[in-house]
């Protein structure tokens, strides 16, 4: 079997980060989210991978994650030129599926659970296309699935106005080469796109079985501020590897899992975890509470920073109090005068902030 990671799109819902990377790069405790799926493909057997990458971001995503080597993968990259869709994606992808079985993943979405049930799953039971679902608070943002009293898929909506279930589609599927036929037969939605979602109903309506496993983990889009800074909570309470190089002055002190790369040197400062640091940051005079991501070549002085992602090469200094804040890389936020307080930040890479 092989797989399609989709890691193009616009990410306007995290802008200002995406006007300058894509939305798949935005770290999850020092890591960027796409490589999350990347790794649940392999750990399920997947080693053939087909990224689609778009004209304004696929150079970065292509020279950060490579030929797949690190993962022990074959990644292929795919340009979808323009964003028309899922399915769309799909539909270009058709050489490299050439026809096979495929595991479909959404590069902006982390699920808890593996994918190898689902890919047994499949490959036993041999259904056209098996979805995964989550029950949601807010069915209207996703496609939506209605199921019958024996739990098969009988209708798919793509952001219904008045949803029939509260089951949205998480973005993983797996399918056969059918979906191919059932995608030439939809039409773009009002949204202009094709939707993958059409294209199973339309495998529905083809009389194909579509099946579907209900997701009782967790499942993060990561589209948003918030979101993102709940996926980095879970991801460092749920980690286990935790390298600790770097090091620390008589005046620090750890507590906690914290990892800390190598490089980096710790003064006079309080981490607290669950934290991760990565490599060559300079902390000095600082506290660092629980879920915050601090990537390489960081600078942090007199700072007392929760629940927050820093990305590359920022440096922060006497800014008082910073909480629930995504901060972009190589962003400066320095204090001139005045009295430290709570600050909640969503700043771009490149940002200056003086306080
Ligand atoms: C897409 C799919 C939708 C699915 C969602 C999951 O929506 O079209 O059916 O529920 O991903 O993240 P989009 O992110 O394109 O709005």
């Amino acid at each position: 079997m092989r797989g399609l990671i989709l890691s193009g799109g616009k990410g306007t819902r995290l802008r200002p980060l995406t006007y300058t990377g894509a939305k798949q790069l935005v770290p999850v405790a020092n890591k960027p989210i796409l490589w999350y799926g990347i790794e649940a493909m392999v750990a399920s057997g997947i080693h053939d991978i087909g990224i689609i990458i778009s004209p304004e971001t696929g150079d970065q995503v292509r020279a950060l994650t490579g030929d797949g080597e690190r993962f022990g993968a074959r990644i292929r990259y795919i340009l979808q030129e323009e964003p028309l869709g899922l399915a769309h994606a799909v539909q270009i992808a058709r050489p490299f599926l050439r026809d096979g079985n495929f595991a479909m993943y959404l590069g902006d979405n982390l699920i808890q659970t593996g994918l190898e049930t689902l890919v047994h799953r499949f490959e036993s039971a041999q259904p056209e296309a098996l979805i995964l679902l989550k029950r949601v608070a807010n069915p209207t943002a996703f496609g939506v699935a209605e199921l019958d009293a024996q739990g098969r898929v009988q209708r798919l909506v793509e952001k219904p106005k008045q949803p029939p279930s509260d089951l949205a589609l998480v973005g993983v599927y797996l399918f056969s080469h059918l979906v191919h036929k059932a995608i030439d037969a939809i039409r773009p939605s009002a949204r202009g796109e094709l939707e993958i979602t059409d294209a199973i109903q339309q495998l529905i309506a083809m009389g194909s079985r579509v099946e579907s496993v209900e997701l009782t983990g967790w499942w993060l889009d990561t589209g948003k501020k918030d979101d993102l800074l709940e996926a980095n909570r879970i991801i460092l309470d749920e980690r286990t590897h935790c390298p600790m190089a770097g090091t620390l002055d008589s005046g620090s002190k750890i507590s906690g899992r914290v990892c800390i790369g190598s490089g980096t040197r710790l003064v006079r400062s309080t981490v607290r975890g669950p934290v991760t640091i990565g490599d060559d940051c300079q902390i000095e005079d600082t506290y660092i509470g629980p879920y915050t991501s601090i990537a390489g070549g960081v600078q942090l002085k007199n700072v007392d920073i929760e629940h927050s992602v820093v990305m590359e090469g920022t440096r922060i200094s006497d800014a008082g109090r910073i909480v629930d804040s995504l901060i972009g890389q190589r962003t400066v936020i320095a204090r001139h005068t005045g009295k430290p307080e709570a600050h909640r930040f969503l700043l771009g890479d490149d940002s200056l902030i003086e306080l």
